[in-house]
């Protein structure tokens, strides 16, 4: 199964030049969902996993997913202000500004050993600042995994000390 054909590639969203990758299409076929599924585990082979991290939001679809299939706990990434309790905080650089990501305090114990996960990784700052977060508290991040990597943009360049493993390239 080729899962490159269930992305759907929208042209000028959300604004002229940018081309959309949608991954609904994917997320609607279960099979495509399996076999993604299937490489993210291939690819990790059989290094030990405590908490699967995703990035809010569409880096949840899959993060909790993997963790259910790789019997590890999920840790979601959320943007500013939505967690309730205690957290640590990163900035990390929009087209046009900063914007802040947060993890709870008490989402990680020291040492423990951490798969990220997000849907796309494009220039890298949003999983450059989801790195230092899960480092800030002690976790050992073991793999960074995409969906999709717009490998044009080098956001690898951004995450050069980690693992990176992406299903399709763009
Ligand atoms: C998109 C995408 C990644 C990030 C990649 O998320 O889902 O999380 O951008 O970009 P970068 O590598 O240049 O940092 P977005 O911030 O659009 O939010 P969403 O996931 O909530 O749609
Ligand atoms: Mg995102």
């Amino acid at each position: 199964m080729n899962i490159e054909e269930y992305i759907r590639v929208v042209p000028d969203f959300p604004k002229k030049g940018i081309s959309y990758k949608d991954i609904t299409p994917l997320l609607q076929n279960y099979s495509a969902v399996e076999e993604c599924l299937f490489q993210f585990e291939k690819k990790l082979g059989d290094k030990k996993i405590d908490k699967v991290i995703g990035i809010e939001s569409r880096g949840f679809f899959f993060a909790t997913l993997l963790a259910q299939r790789l019997k590890a706990g999920f840790v979601p990434i959320r943007k500013a202000g939505k967690l309730p309790y205690l957290t640590e905080q990163e900035s990390y650089s929009l087209e046009y500004g900063q914007d802040l990501l947060e993890i709870h305090q008490d989402a990680l114990k020291k040492g423990e050993h951490v798969l990220l996960h997000d849907d796309v990784l494009a220039t890298g700052g949003t999983a450059e600042a989801a790195c230092n977060l899960i480092e800030k508290l002690g976790g050992e991040i073991i793999q960074c995994n995409f969906l999709i990597e717009l490998s044009f943009l080098e956001g690898r360049k951004k995450l050069v000390d980690k693992e990176i493993v992406s299903l399709i390239e763009y």
